[in-house]
């Protein structure tokens, strides 16, 4: 049955921790942790600017995040260098299965939307590059909304944009805290458990669904 499906962007259909290719030049071995701190800060000031109430959009906090970052690893950003950086974020490359999964769940005609932290036009730009936006009927940003995942009026946002009510939309997400803020707010969820390794948060509150990847994902659905 045609199902109504909110992809997260971030870790689920890219991945922001191949930055690490590009922070290699400047950080030499120390561009995985560079891009893992980087991506760690940029959710942490989302979920604090949610909770002090104090809402800059994600391009802000990934600005932020990334300065944070290279000052904690010991790197000297310029300008320049930071420009570039926040520029290549917009180059993500999509997970291998992505296209094909989509591609399988669009043909068994979900309705289907990005539904992400990040504004807009940023994220239409790096899903058009990832070659994901053609899959897509939608982008819904929280941006519309001036606050982040997982404050639960993001997910009813999410819900409302696909005419839906909230107990028949899906939250598609390899992030388990934006899992658990789709199932607190009446939501479905799927998690994309992207590595085997990955924990997911022990709070008593479980995927309706566990998939490796978005093919997996079409084969269960
Ligand atoms: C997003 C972040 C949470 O795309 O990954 O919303």
């Amino acid at each position: 049955m045609p199902q109504a499906l909110g992809f997260d962007i971030y870790g689920t259909l890219v991945d922001p921790l191949r930055m690490n290719e590009r922070l290699r030049p400047l950080a030499g071995e120390r561009a995985d942790r560079f891009s893992e701190l980087w991506r760690e800060k940029q959710i942490e000031y989302t979920f604090r600017r949610g909770l002090m109430r104090s809402y800059a959009d994600f391009g802000v906090c990934t600005r932020q995040a990334l300065a944070f970052a290279a000052r904690a690893v010991g790197v000297q950003l310029s300008e320049e260098n930071e420009q570039r950086l926040i520029e290549e974020y917009q180059n993500l490359p999509p997970f291998p299965d992505v296209a094909p999964g989509m591609e399988a769940l669009r043909s068994q005609g979900h309705a289907m939307v990005a539904f992400s932290n990040g504004v807009e036009a940023t994220a239409r730009t790096l899903l058009q590059r990832a070659g994901v936006l053609s899959y897509l009927d939608d982008v819904v940003s929280v941006d519309d909304v001036k606050t982040f995942k997982p404050d639960p009026e993001v997910y009813r946002y999410l819900a409302r944009r696909l005419q839906r009510p909230v107990d028949e939309v899906w939250l598609i997400s390899s992030n388990p805290f934006d899992v658990i803020g789709a199932k607190a707010a009446g939501l479905k969820a799927a998690w994309v458990r992207r590595k085997p390794e990955a924990v997911f948060d022990p709070w008593g509150i479980e995927p309706d669904m566990v998939v490796p990847d978005i093919e997996e994902l079409a084969r269960k659905l």
